[in-house]
Parts: structure tokens; sequence; C-alpha cells
């Protein structure tokens, strides 16, 4: 293998070559299957001599011909990356090449693979390259014709992107379709599905008449459970138009679920591919947050049609360009759907347990990154989410109408082309007109910016004082930050809880008025954008409490001088709901790092009265909804609290969570049991908030009430897990007893095991739950369920839930004695022999490693060393391990 090679963005250099239509002809087989390509190509500079370098990996060149003409040796120049001709034609010709593949043993799950038997594809970011020879990068972009030729009776289904033009049959079993797409289009939303699949098939008519043929492919057995998907389809499309005014462009759209994916889904033009996990669902099987899950990435991966299809990305560097946009967009859909207040505190809980981790870590970059080795490495949070929290910044600094009318205008300078960041930036600025100062450092600088704010009340002048300073942690590359462009959303309340009217603000030596035409305003968004601002609030006639950030208005960590009396004061009366569980969170955090400090120093723990009071209150107030109850009672994960201490403990954070968990359960035992009582479910499974809710407050109750050693409980516990009619109440009942090693646990998870063994999504539950159970060396069990005949290597899935569950559980993958790395460090070595994009996700949980003391750090970056100085390492794992150790 060549040395791996860095790739800058400063490099870009347009194609010196474009291709204008593609025509491809797969003949499919058990031993070998043959691509033949048909490329028109034409010079970008008319007259241009220089060479094209196609990229192709793992093919074996059969023919190549040049406007008919076939080339000999000598006349072009393979490597093993490269097919270079170091002289083509002058002008337009045509490109003819042969290649001989095995899908069969594919087992990267990139390129052209089998999953289950049936044929699949995944080209984004370069599998296309796994194919056929090609320029495999987004900025190429053609017209495409497929035939697929293969044995009718094995695989009776041929799809691919676009129309169905032509289909016949062979004698001798085989048959063959044709697919044309009308787009043009980047090479990695190629798509090709053929096998032994079925559809639920339905309709929608866009809303200037077109009639679109929906289908939904997967084995005949699992048909009936893609009814929710279907739904989740059609709302997707009815969203976009009402929102958006985004309408479908073809007349048919597919979707094929396929057990053995890489990631979640896939937006190949007309045909997305998913990830089972991701489509299929039943309420027996599926939980609710498999169905909310589903519902997203549909939505997601069909939002992708405008952004990322219609428009796509000039170069990789540009990913969020189109992902952290599509994922704004589902977030907004899923809002819609559901509860928006429930929908941000998940997504922002989301971006605090993953994304500020890597951005204060080895593999911190930009929303923008500068440079990669491997772009799979890089379809991260920080890329995927806080490219998400960019966009909604651009929200709510411009309001929903005037962000409509920059995505109005970004669709119609941009459809059809490969686009960057800055065209997206310009568009937005150019509809409204506005300045964005230096907001676009959002997509350069990488760290997650620390604000923090002061505030002062004068009683004589009616004025409240909001002092800004902020400042960007250093970040690999990147030792020195500028200030960033930060909206600060903020309301002030008065005593008895109401928003202020606000009327002006005095800045930079000027009076701005905020008040709007008629309406009072009760919150304004202050820009800041200095290493330290100050923001003067007039006309206000008491001391006020200030809500700050409301809705969480930019990805920051905001420290405020706020009391714990303002805190719980903000927990109780906010208008901003999701700063009502901000508080909370604030409150929790600081009371389980002082917790942390008490164990550390093994004084005895207690639990602030009035921290116990303030959940009470919110899981006894009849007024709010139950699943954001469900939330507000939840206490921050122990990944966010070790992420915020100079030196991570584990055992110290696991042990206070506990201990929190164990007190809040006792001393509110009664109210629990009786959330419990109120919100068992109705027979019937219904997907809508009203039930969600219900079930996540029941479930969360009966999980604080699990960690109780208690017969009573055990007894209500298998009492719920025996009447649960869904899988959202079993698996909940499920969990609250395996809290506890004993007979109970073991008898219940051999029970469920026996139950769903032949549900391999269920099985999957059952493989995570045991993964991250905190019971004591844990790391022997999961060896053993390595061996588990359920169990494979293999499929993406399982190891996400065996081995990522494992990592996900703080007090055994990091367990003292190193058994937890030691295991990972093995199985990172098995995993990447067979695909190399799992196996650098899994080792992606080493990359904190200096977070921990120094026997830990020397034990995790031995492993580290090991897996560096391995043989054949793939460029994946190589990048990542790398980073970590640097
Ligand atoms: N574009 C896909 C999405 O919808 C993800 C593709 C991920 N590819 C990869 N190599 N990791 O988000
Ligand atoms: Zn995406």
């Amino acid at each position: 293998m060549d040395a791996p090679k860095e790739i800058f963005l400063k490099d870009y250099k347009s194609p010196d070559y474009y291709f204008d239509t593609v025509d491809l002809r797969f003949s499919l087989g058990e031993e070998k299957t043959i691509v033949a390509s048909k490329i028109t190509v034409f010079p970008r500079v008319e007259g241009s001599s220089a060479p094209l370098v196609l990229d192709g990996v793992d093919l074996k060149l059969i023919s190549i011909k040049v406007d008919g003409k076939e080339l000999k040796e000598g006349d072009y120049h393979l490597d093993s990356r490269h097919l270079t001709l170091p002289s083509p034609p002058q002008g337009k010709f045509t490109l003819e090449i042969d290649t001989e593949i095995q899908p069969q043993n594919n087992t990267s799950l990139e390129g052209l693979y089998k999953s289950s038997g049936n044929f699949c594809t995944q080209c984004e970011a370069e599998g296309f390259r796994k194919i056929t020879f090609y320029q495999d990068r987004p900025d190429i972009m053609a017209k495409y014709t497929c035939r697929i030729e293969a044995d009718k009776l094995l695989y009776p289904v041929l799809l691919s992107n676009g129309n169905l033009i032509e289909q016949g049959t062979f004698e001798g079993g085989k048959h063959y379709a044709v697919w044309e797409d009308p787009f043009k289009k980047p090479c990695y939303l190629f798509a090709l599905v053929a096998g032994q699949l079925e559809s639920r098939d339905d309709t929608f008519v866009t809303r200037s008449g077109r009639k679109v043929a929906l289908r939904i492919w997967t084995p005949a057995q699992d048909v009936p459970k893609t009814a929710h998907a279907m739904y989740s389809l059609k709302a997707a499309m009815k969203w976009d138009e009402d929102v958006f005014g985004l309408e479908y462009d073809l007349d048919l759209f597919n979707v094929v679920a396929v057990p053995d994916f890489n990631m979640g889904a896939m937006e190949n033009k007309s045909l997305n591919i998913f990830n089972s996990k991701l489509v299929l669902a039943s309420p027996e099987t599926a939980s609710d947050a498999d169905y909310a899950a589903i519902l997203g990435v549909i939505g997601h991966e069909y939002f992708h049609n405008w952004t990322g299809n219609r428009v796509t990305c000039r170069d990789w560097f540009q990913l969020s360009l189109k992902e952290g946009l599509t994922v704004f967009r589902d977030q907004e859909f899923s809002s819609d759907m559901g509860s928006r207040t429930v929908k941000r505190i998940a997504d922002v809980s989301k971006l605090r347990n993953y994304q500020f981790p890597q951005d204060a870590g080895p593999m911190a970059h930009p929303v923008r990154p500068h440079s990669y080795i491997k772009m799979d490495n890089f379809y991260t949070v920080t890329v995927y989410e806080k490219g998400a929290e960019v966009v909604r910044m651009y929200k709510t600094l411009l309001g929903t109408q005037g962000f409509r009318k920059g995505m109005d205008l970004y669709f119609k300078r941009h459809d059809g082309q490969a686009v960057t960041c800055e065209d997206f930036f310009a568009a937005m600025k150019d509809a409204n007109g506005v300045d964005f100062a230096n907001f676009l450092l959002w997509y350069s600088q990488a760290g997650t910016p620390v604000v923090k704010v002061t505030s002062s009340y004068n009683a004589e002048a009616h004025t409240f004082s909001l002092k800004f300073s902020q400042e960007v942690p250093p970040t690999p590359g990147q030792p020195v930050k500028e200030p960033m462009f930060i909206p600060v959303a903020v309301g002030l309340l008065d005593s008895s809880g109401k928003d202020m009217i606000l009327s002006s603000v005095y800045h930079n030596g000027t009076l701005q008025s905020v008040a709007s035409n008629n309406q009072p305003v009760l919150s304004t968004v202050l820009r800041v954008t200095k290493k330290e601002e100050e923001f003067v609030f007039c006309d206000i006639f008491e001391r006020p409490i200030p809500s700050l950030l409301r809705g969480y208005s930019a990805p920051v960590r905001l420290e405020s001088d706020l009391s714990d009396s303002d805190l719980f004061f903000l927990l109780a009366h906010d208008s901003d709901e999701f700063n009502r569980w901000e508080s909370g969170q604030v409150l929790a955090r600081k009371l389980m790092l002082s917790l942390v400090a008490d164990f550390q120093q093994s004084k005895p723990l207690t639990l602030n009265p009035k921290f116990v009071q303030g959940l009470k209150s919110i899981l006894c107030d009849p007024s709010l909804d139950k699943e954001f109850i469900a939330k507000a009672i939840t206490l921050p994960g122990e990944g966010e609290i070790m992420d915020m201490m100079e030196v991570a403990d584990p055992d110290a954070v696991h042990a206070v969570r506990t201990f929190i968990r164990k007190e809040l359960a006792s001393q509110l035992k009664s109210e629990f049991l009786s959330t419990v009582e109120n919100n068992r479910s109705s027979e019937e499974y219904v997907f809508d908030h009203p039930n969600m809710s219900g079930r996540a407050l029941k479930n969360t109750a009966l999980a604080y009430l699990g960690s109780l050693e208690d017969t009573e409980i055990t007894e209500l516990a298998l009492h719920e897990y025996k009447t649960a009619t869904n899988m959202t109440d079993q698996f909940a009942a499920l969990s609250a007893i395996s809290q506890k090693p004993g007979k109970t646990r073991d008898d219940v998870l051999a029970d469920f095991y026996t139950k769903w063994q032949h549900n391999y999504l269920v099985v999957n539950k059952w493989f995570a739950l045991q993964a991250m159970s905190n019971i004591p060396g844990n790391v022997e069990n999961v060896r053993k369920l390595l061996n588990h005949p359920a169990f494979d290597l293999r499929n993406p899935n399982k190891v996400y839930s065996l081995i990522g569950g494992f990592c996900g559980s703080p007090v055994n993958f990091h367990a003292k004695d190193g058994s937890g790395y030691k295991f990972l460090g093995e199985i990172v070595l098995q995993l990447d022999k067979l695909n190399p994009q799992v196996a650098s996700r899994m080792v992606s949980a080493f990359s904190r490693w200096r977070r921990f003391d120094e026997s830990r750090q020397t034990l995790a970056k031995q492993q580290l060393e090991t897996i560096m100085s391995a043989n054949g390492l793939s460029e994946n794992v190589f990048e990542i391990a790398l980073k970590s150790l640097a």
C-alpha cells in the first residue's frame, strides 16, 4: 500500500475534464461481476491536452477503448489507485472501460457488495471507484443510464436511479432492466439494487399534481413492518412543500432496506438505501425511539433530494453544505411532527454528549475541515450536528421568512450545480441584504466557544447590563482564534416570573430599539461579535432574572453568574421551555461536579434537599408536557460530566450519578410509583406525541425505581415486563430489571432472547443492553457474547450494539486494569481486516485517552501504539490512531 496521503481544501483544483453522459452495464454473477462503462468526456478548457486521471480501487481492468479503439498497454498507466490516460484526444471523446469486480467478497460494504444474498451499493463518499474507473469527485456531474443483467430467480428485482425504460427476459434464466436518470448527478449518488425483495406501494400527489409512485422494498416477510416508514415518507414530502415550497421531481421514489449497512442511510437519487434498522418497525419490535429515528431519517434522506442532490457539494470539504443543512431540515420536520421543545432538548443533548467532546479532542475539526486522509472519517457530529446549529443560527438571525428567502435564492442560483459553503452564505446574505460580520468563521474555526456573561442592575438608571466575553479554545492546527459572531437570544423575567417587555438596548455607543410594530417584544437576539462586549437594556424597572441563550441560540458553552436561586426560579418560570430544562441541567451539573469532588476526597455524599424539591415540583406539575418532565428529571450523562473535569474520573462520576439516582428514587418513591400507575400505555400502540410522552414519563420513573434494592420494585418491573404490549414498555422494564445482577436479571434476559431470537433488530437491543451494563467486570460477559451464535463481526449493526455499546459504558470500558482497552484494541485489529469504516468508528473510542489519569493514559496509549504498528492497517484507522496519538 502507498503511504496515506493527506488532502487539503486549499489544493482544490477544477477538473481538467468533465463527463457528459455515463452508460453503465452490469452483469451480476456469483463468481464475478462485469461492469462496462461508456462515458462521453470533454475538456474543461477547449484544446487542453492534460492527462485524464481516473480513480479505481480493487478493480480488474479488462479493456479500455477511446473513440471505439482499444488501447494497448503503454497507451495508459495503471497503479493500485489510478488509471491514467497520459494524452487523451483533444475535444470531446468516448471512453469505454470494462472491469471485473467481486461483490461477494466485499466486506467493506462500500462500492457494490452483497447483503443477505442481495446486491446493493454504497458510493458516498468515494465508493464508486470500487465499481469502475471514474473521476470519483462530486463536481463531476453527468447523466446516467444503467442496464442491469442478472439471474431472474435469484434477483427478480433490479433497481437503479431514475425511470425504468426497458426490461426483458433471456433464455437460460436471465433477465435485465434499463434505468435512466434524467438529472445530472455526481457518482456518489449512483445506486443499484438487485435481489429478492417485495414492496409496500403507495402514491403521493405533489402540490402541482404530479403523481409519484412510492415503493419501500424489503424481503417479503418484513413488508408489514414498513407502514411507519411509508407514513414518514409521505409526511416528509408534504412538509417540504409546505415549509420550503420544494416538490419531488420524478414519478418514482424507491426506498430499499438492507441489513448490512455501514451508516444510517443514503440519499441516492430516487433510490434511497437504508439500514433496515431505520425502516422496519412494528409496535411489538420497535421502540418509540426507533419510530422517531425512522421519521427523522426517512425525512433526512428525502430532503437531500434538494439539499444535496439538486444542489450538491463542489468537493468533500463542503460536506456540511448538504449535511448540516439537511440535519437542520430533518430536525425542523421532527419538531413540527411532535414537540418542538422536546426535540430541541434531544438535539442539544446529543451535541453536548458527542460533539463537544470531539471539538475538545485530537479529532477536533471545523464544520468545514481543512484536510483529511480518509473522507469517511469526517462524517462526524461536527459536520452534521454542529453544521445544523450553524444553519439554525442563520434562521435565528433572519427569522423564518428571511431564512426562506435565502433558501429560495440558493436554489434559484445553484440548481444543478456543485457548490460551496460560501455560496450558501452568499444566498442568505444577498436575499436579505444584511451584514453577517464574521459569521463565516463558524465554518473554519474548530472548538466550542466559551461565552461568559455577567449581569448588573442599576436601580437609579433603570438599566440592566449584560457583559459578554468569549474565548475559542485552541484545537489541533489552530492555536489562536478570532472572536466569533454569536447570536444570543435573551429574555428578562420579572419577580412574578413573567417576561418583561423589552424596549431598547444600548450597545456600541448607540441606542437601538428592539420594539416591533405593534407586538410587545419579550425576547431579543443580541449579536455578540467581539472578545468583550456590553449590552444595556433600558427602561427596566426592577431587577430582572435573565434567561440567556434561549432555545440554545448558538453552539457555545455558556457560563453565567446566575445563582442557584436564579436557576431554580428559571426552572420554575421561564417562558422559554428549553431554558427551563437547561436551568435544571445547569443545577444538576454543578451538583454532580461538587459531589464528585466530595467522593474523590472520601467525604460522605449528601443530596441538596432543594434539588430534590425542584425535581419533585417538575415531576408533579400536571400542566407540564410529560415528555418534557421526563427530560427535565433526567440527569446529565456521565460523559457530559467527565468532559467538564480537569481529569476525567469515570468511577467517581458513575458513583455520584448512581448515588443521586438512588437517593431521588427513595425520596420520591411514592411519586415515581404513582407516575408509573397513572401512565400505563393504552392497549393499542399509537405513535403520536401524547402517547409517546406518557410512555417516556412512565419509563423514566420506572428506571429510577429500578435503582432501588427492593423486592416490591422487582415485582413491579416484572409485572411491567410481562404485561407490556409494545417494545417501548417491554424493553424499559427489561432495562429496569437488568440494573442489578442476579437470578431475576439472568432469567429475564434469557426469556427476552428466547422470545426474539428470530428478529435480528431486537436481538441487537439485547446485545446493546448487556454491553452497556455497569455490572463490574462486564468485559468478560461481552467477550462471551462475541461467540454468541447471533453475533457476527461482519454486520455493522451488531458491532455497534455490542462493541459500541460496551465503549459507551464508562466504568467498564475505562476499567482501571485496562481490560476494556485491551478488548477494544484486539477487536479493532480484527475488524479492520473486514471493514475499515466500522473499525475506524470503533477506534475513535480511544481518542479522548488524554483526558484520564496517568495509569489509564498509559494503558490506552499502549493499545493505540499496538494498532499503529499493525501490518496493512487501513487509512481509516490509521488516521484516527495517528491523530489520537499526536
Ligand atoms: N449521505 C448520507 C447521509 O444521509 C451518509 C453517507 C455516509 N457515508 C460515509 N462514508 N460515512 O447522511
Ligand atoms: Zn445526510
